[in-house]
């Protein structure tokens, strides 16, 4: 695996806002979203283009287009449905493929519960997002579905990261490339993430 944390300035200013405890719910929705915009633009930057020509003001222009696989977006549920819209905001023709995973609360791991996929999944890049990679096991559980799917080209961002999730993930899937705006410190006794972002699902939907 390759996990690349995106430390550009606009992110790392968002970043702290997500941080901040007194963040509204409505606020925290909105950096969710522009932050994912900021980390897509980065986790896209190796697309394929290929030149055509236009009918321009001036004459024939060669401009690009993109050319590679097609994008499935694949928000693990519930969290990852407050980064969907900073994906789609930035490639709006990208399929929603949702994974149903919760964290059993007594042993933080991943209980799978429902998922829906493209039926051509196999063929498109399949971009994973979920906020936080606190144990990794919902990553590497999302990731073997769409493996047991066909998908080979497969990556994914996140908002933070512990050294926990990105070794769990680089263990069980090398081959996929990770994103996220930043590595925290470690996880705490119940497995959320230091310093972290707190409950992301509670703060993006205003459950607490
Ligand atoms: N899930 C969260 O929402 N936060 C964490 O810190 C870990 C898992």
């Amino acid at each position: 695996m390759s996990f690349t944390v995106v430390d550009h300035p606009l992110i790392r200013h968002k970043l702290g806002f997500l941080r901040r405890s007194d963040t509204s719910t409505s606020k925290f929705r909105d950096l969710a979203r522009e932050v994912t915009s900021l980390l897509t633009y980065e986790a896209f930057r190796d697309m394929e283009l290929e030149p055509y020509t236009v009918k321009g003001w001036a004459g024939p222009v060669k401009v690009e287009k993109l050319s590679g696989k097609k994008v499935a977006v694949v928000p693990i549920l519930r969290a990852g449905i407050g980064m969907l819209q900073g994906v789609l905001d930035i490639i709006p023709s990208a399929r929603v493929n949702v994974v149903g995973l919760y964290r059993d609360e007594e042993t933080a791991e991943p209980v799978y519960y429902y998922h829906k996929l493209s039926s051509d999944v196999e063929n498109r890049l399949a971009v994973i997002i979920d906020p936080m990679l606190a144990t990794g096991n919902s990553m590497v559980a999302a990731i073997d579905l769409l493996k047991k799917a066909g998908c080979r080209d497969i990556r994914a961002i996140c908002m933070v990261a512990a050294p926990e999730g990105m070794k769990c993930v680089e263990d069980a899937h090398p081959d996929v490339r990770v994103f996220a705006a930043a590595l925290d410190d470690k996880l705490n006794e119940v497995k959320y993430i230091l310093p972290g972002l707190g409950d992301a699902g509670d703060r993006l939907f205003g459950t607490k």
